[in-house]
């Protein structure tokens, strides 16, 4: 049976107390809508759905460049969570599948339980998910009798026994898309936020005789974020369970609770990651690498056993072949480099390409920027650039050649040729003595 996935963020957010939209708010530096879209395409829905209101056009300019499998619908004035649903049913008109609603604020429920619930919604009218929340406030409240599901109860409408009760409301519920389209139908505000509550469609399905169950995930998957310090949690969660993960597919982690990743970041196997290391967004690192102490990549490419850090900093662009060595105080934007080239200490490499096995020695400095605008540097195959080499670019050095330590080169260099650009050296004999001699007696007293 066909499955479609609607996620709901059109709502303010005004417990987070901040003009961006609630779901552009950032997890592992990505959107929480964007967990939620993850989350949804792990069970490749026929649509994914997402309800728009607040903050409509920045969300959309987020994914004006994704493929266009990701739809919007508006929901003009935020009428509640049914009302949001049922905004998104009318565009499923001719789809009679299963529905799964996720909310936008709450990204964590794992490929697994997705599945869980799908399977599940086959067999019954209607499935929630619940959890035992830990600190229960806030959350609506399942009221059930063993495996049946008599009602949700938010939890501004409850009763002292209700409140009582840990187990909480996640937001995800599933069901036919036909049955849900008729029960939103029959919601009403009658409620203290004066709302159309998607909850309601428990009771109302119940009223009907069939059959509502729910499944109980782990409370991590059902983190709701509606404030900045449940935001500032969910990015702890999400990091201890990106460390778990990383173990577990075999990346060494020295000190895990010092390493920081992005939702996207994608490391391969016997790769040693030293303590405090922050992947950024848009990294991915081969087999058999270490990334060495204190070193910050973003949006980079690392091929298989390459060396990077300490200290080192990887910006946006950088590709490196197998092999690459990468040492302390190190910056690249912008650059390949080939097979086995080393960068080892104290550099600065921008819009360049290097080729195989080239040295870069300590200190140099690709001088990309004129001010107005920036330029290339060509490095060829077994180049030596000397320590505290300028490459003032746009710069094509060829293969085989050197440079002299302390040159500022302006002008191409040949094939096996050796650059120097610098002053010449003049050793003045007893000049040392001399000097010392003058300058004391010119000393002020
Ligand atoms: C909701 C549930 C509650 C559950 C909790 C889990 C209802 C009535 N309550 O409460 O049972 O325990 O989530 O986190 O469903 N939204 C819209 N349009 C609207 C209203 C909301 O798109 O008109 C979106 C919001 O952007 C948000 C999601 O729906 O992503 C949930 O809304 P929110 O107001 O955060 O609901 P809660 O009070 O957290
Ligand atoms: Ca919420």
């Amino acid at each position: 049976m066909d499955t479609a996935v609607i996620i709901l963020a059109a709502g303010k957010g005004t417990r987070m107390n901040s003009s961006r939209p609630k779901v552009l708010h950032e997890v592992g530096n990505f959107p929480l809508i964007s967990h939620c879209i993850k989350t949804a395409q792990s069970i490749n829905p026929q649509k994914i759905l997402t309800v728009l209101g607040h903050g409509r056009t920045e969300i959309k300019n987020v994914f004006k460049n994704s493929d266009n499998s990701i739809e919007f619908v508006i929901q003009e004035a935020q009428l509640g969570t049914g009302h949001a649903v049922s905004v998104a049913i009318e565009e499923l008109s001719d789809f009679d599948g299963n529905v799964i609603v996720l909310f936008g604020d709450t990204p964590f429920v794992s490929a697994e339980t997705m599945r869980k619930i799908e399977t599940r919604s086959r067999r019954a009218d209607l499935v929630v998910l619940g959890f035992h929340a830990p600190d229960p406030s806030g959350y609506g409240r399942l009221i059930t009798n063993n495996n049946e599901l008599l009602k949700i109860v938010e939890h501004k409408d409850a009763n002292d026994q209700e409140l009582a009760l840990n187990l909480c409301n996640s937001g995800v519920m599933a069901g036919s898309s036909l049955l849900i389209k008729k029960l939103l139908k029959e919601l009403d505000r009658d409620n203290k936020n004066n709302e159309l509550y998607l909850t309601d469609c428990v009771q109302l399905a119940k009223a009907k005789g069939l059959n509502c169950s729910y499944l109980v995930c782990e409370p991590k998957e059902a983190l709701g974020i509606n404030s900045l310090e449940q935001l500032s949690l969910a990015e702890k969660r999400f990091q201890e369970t990106a460390r778990t993960l990383a173990l577990e597919i075999g990346i060494h982690l020295v000190a895990p609770e010092t390493v920081f990743f992005s939702l996207d970041t994608e490391i391969g196997r016997d790769t040693i990651v030293e303590p405090n290391v922050i992947f950024g967004p848009g990294v991915k690192v081969g087999n058999g690498c270490t990334v060495k102490a204190f070193s910050y990549l973003e949006r980079c490419s690392v091929s298989h056993n390459c060396s990077i850090g300490p200290y080192a900093r990887l910006r946006p662009g950088v590709d490196l072949s197998e092999g690459v060595k990468i040492g302390n105080f190190v910056e690249i934007k912008n650059s390949k480099v080939a097979e086995n080239s080393k960068i080892n200490h104290l550099s600065y490499i921008g819009d360049t390409e290097i080729g195989e096995n080239s040295n870069i020695g300590a200190g140099t400095i690709t001088c990309n920027y004129d001010g107005v605008n920036k330029h290339k540097t060509v490095i060829g195959e077994n180049v030596f650039i000397g320590s505290n080499t300028m490459l003032v670019a746009p710069l094509t050095v060829g293969n085989n050649s050197m440079t002299g330590s302390g040159s500022v080169i302006t002008k191409d260099i040949p094939a096996d040729n050796l650059a120097i650009a610098r002053a010449m050296q003049n050793n003045k004999n007893g000049g040392a003595k001399k000097l010392r001699a003058l300058l004391r007696n010119k000393k002020i007293k």
